[in-house]
């Protein structure tokens, strides 16, 4: 079913074979804030074969499609704004008027980045960026959706790249993306359960897991 008139839809097109537990994270965030901002969130692409992780069981605000991008919205093709880390624009408030959805690759982030959003930018939509610092999933659809919802231009945004986390009295790890700063200066990421993951994953090394 289609969103009601006037309200954005954020899509992520889910492009990875598994939904690893960061991604879950991720999305079950998505959707958590988005029901709290008014918006819609579809998770699209997922395989009707692929059992769903425990905690986006009855998540407020997701909605799975099993259809692509491509089908569901193959009459609304200009109305799509993929966010794109190659594009040569970025996105701005007015885009909030031009656009009604805008997609996101689920991709799990990697360092450095290997360009998977080109699988969807084959396909042909208008592409705009969100600075030059590779964001997770999350951070991108928060960041968009101050910019097209809340008319926050992208450079009045506070940013933390890179941010360490201490796993423990001897040991930090660094994380390769750019997040928003929270008002108490740390970076926002899923409440529940993504510090304890990353510590658990940092002993294995961040190359293919993020
Ligand atoms: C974790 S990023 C994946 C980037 C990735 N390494 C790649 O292969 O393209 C997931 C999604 O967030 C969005 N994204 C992240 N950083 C972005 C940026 N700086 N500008 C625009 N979109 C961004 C894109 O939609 C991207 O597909």
């Amino acid at each position: 079913m289609a969103a009601a008139e006037g309200v954005k839809t954020f899509v992520v097109e889910h492009l990875d074979p598994e939904l690893e537990a960061w991604s879950s994270l991720e999305y079950a965030a998505i959707a958590t804030e988005s029901s709290k901002s008014g918006v819609e969130f579809l998770l699209s692409s997922v395989p009707e074969s692929l059992k769903l992780p425990e905690n986006l069981h009855n998540v407020q605000g997701l909605k799975i499609e099993h259809r692509s991008i491509e089908t569901i919205y193959a009459d609304r093709k200009g109305k799509v704004c993929l966010l794109d880390p190659s594009a040569t624009k970025e996105l701005s408030p007015e885009d909030g008027d031009t656009f009604q959805i805008f997609l996101f690759g689920g991709i799990l982030g990697d360092d450095p980045p290997r360009d998977r959003t080109s699988e969807l930018r084959k396909k042909g939509y208008e592409g705009r960026r969100l600075g030059p610092v590779q964001m997770t999933t999350d951070t991108a659809v928060r960041v968009t959706r101050m910019i097209v919802q809340d008319k926050i231009p992208l450079e009045s945004i506070p940013y933390v790249d890179h941010p360490e986390l201490r796993i423990n009295k001897h040991e930090s790890t660094e994380m390769p993306f750019r997040y928003v700063k929270s008002q108490d200066g740390k970076p926002i990421m899923p409440e529940k359960g993504m510090v304890e993951l990353i510590m658990k994953d940092s002993e294995r090394g961040f190359g293919d897991l993020l």
